[in-house]
């Protein structure tokens, strides 16, 4: 459940309406709820208790720094994927006991950074990598701390360019080579490799794959330790899905609590998680205007002042959004999110961006109610992996991000310049 409600026939983001919103900051503008996003943590902290779980939250899917110290204030850890994720954890108030970095391709002076803040762990994505990192430590006199990543080898069934724990995939060492990689890097003077680390993909709708990669890893525990390894914890990455088609479409994570707990409870390790989208992808909309209406053939299309650059996941992964008037006539007032609901006296329409690519579309095929210039329009659950993967292409400056507090907004990232878009050219 989120706190974007239509009450009195608009949409509200806890006690705000969009509409003051937009009128407010301009468009296209994120509008994030701070309930929803602390509800959602502290649902996944509730659900996994059992085992006590450090919970790292994915700073790739929504970077925001106020939204980050929100989570670091609650006591949330930080999964990081560069040096400059890294900074923004740290930046945000993160402990550095509690963040851990991931990637596959982390540069010598990422790895030094990341040694320097004293960071809990890497997750160590190749053979190679353990070398550098033991190599960079030793001569920066300091021990390093690391989980392998491993790749159970386990189908996701979501998008494949999200798919991370495939064979096929980049990530991580093949399970079956795990052993001979602890055998190999026991001895390693500057760095203890004391973890098991998985991240299957991203959105998981499916409990089955995570308690098979589970089981997996688990079994690989059980005999690495029987070699006389000392394993300190397992990092079951991130990946639950959230609700973007209908309110029923994503489990909730007391379900995969009840599946993944007996597997992990009563282990002489300690669990990690690595959430992002679960606690901030219903937790966020994106709010556009209409700019125009034309026909293309028999085609349809609303055309808005939000582009793929500002939410690329549509062009990317064909990702469907829900997308609805913020202020919509009466007889079209949601109950519900709900991608099959047909609007009273709709439309069938491709709704699309200003950028000069066929690509830029936010939805297509789509039935809406009929919207005219000025129009606003929400995309939700575009909170996790929106503002995040948002460029200046086109040279469009990036949107604002706005937090709603029950009845207060703030602004927690202004609006783009022109002047920012060429600041770092002027050298
Ligand atoms: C290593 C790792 N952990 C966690 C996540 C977070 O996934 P999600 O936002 O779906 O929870 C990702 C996403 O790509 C990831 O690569």
């Amino acid at each position: 459940m989120d706190q974007f409600l239509y009450k009195n026939g608009e949409l509200y983001c806890e006690g705000v309406k969009a509409s003051q919103i937009a009128e407010q900051f301009g468009t296209p503008t994120y509008v994030y709820s701070k309930k929803t996003i602390l509800d959602h943590y502290h649902q996944i902290a509730g659900a996994f208790a059992p085992v006590n779980p450090t919970i790292c939250f994915s700073i790739k899917s929504c970077g925001n720094l106020h939204i980050c110290r929100l989570l670091a204030e609650a006591g949330c850890g930080f999964d990081v994927t560069s040096g400059g994720e890294l900074f923004r954890a740290l930046e945000a108030g993160g402990d550095p006991a509690k963040i851990i970095y991931a990637g596959v391709g982390k540069t010598d002076e990422e790895i030094r950074y990341a040694i320097e803040t004293g960071i809990a762990a890497f997750n160590i994505e190749s053979e190679e990598e353990a070398e550098n990192i033991d190599r960079i430590a030793g001569e920066m006199g300091k021990k390093a701390v690391g989980a392998l990543r491993v790749n159970p080898d386990v189908d996701p069934h979501t998008h494949k360019f999200t798919t991370t724990g495939k064979k096929e995939t980049k990530f991580g060492v093949d399970i079956e080579r795990a052993e001979q990689f602890f055998a190999r890097y026991r001895g390693l003077k500057n760095l203890h490799v004391a973890g098991i680390h998985i991240h299957i993909g991203s959105p998981v709708y499916e409990i089955d794959p995570y308690v098979q990669a589970v089981k997996k890893v688990t079994a690989l525990i059980d005999r690495l330790m029987l070699q006389g390894h000392r394993i300190e914890w397992l990092d079951l990455g991130g990946g639950y899905a959230v609700n973007y088609q209908h309110p029923e479409q994503a489990l909730p994570v007391t379900e995969h609590a009840r599946a993944l707990l007996p597997l992990l409870k009563g282990k002489p390790y300690r669990i990690a998680l690595e959430p992002g989208r679960y606690i901030v992808g219903n937790a966020g909309i994106l709010l556009t205007r209409v700019l125009y209406r034309k026909m293309g053939g028999a085609k349809k299309f609303v055309i808005v002042d939000a582009g793929m650059n500002d939410l690329i996941r549509p062009a990317l992964y064909d990702s469907f959004h829900y997308i609805w008037p913020a202020v919509p006539d009466p007889a079209n007032v949601p109950t519900e999110r709900n991608k099959d609901r047909l609007p009273a006296n709709g439309e069938v329409v491709d709704i699309v961006g200003p950028i000069c690519e066929s690509g830029d579309f936010l939805a297509r095929e789509r039935p809406l109610p009929m919207v005219k210039r000025g129009d606003l329009l929400s995309v939700f659950t575009a909170g996790a992996y929106g503002f995040a993967m948002s460029s200046n292409y086109n040279n469009r400056r990036r949107a604002a991000e706005v937090l709603v507090d029950g009845e207060n907004v703030k602004l927690i990232r202004r609006r783009e310049t022109y002047e920012d878009l060429v600041a770092a050219e002027r050298v």
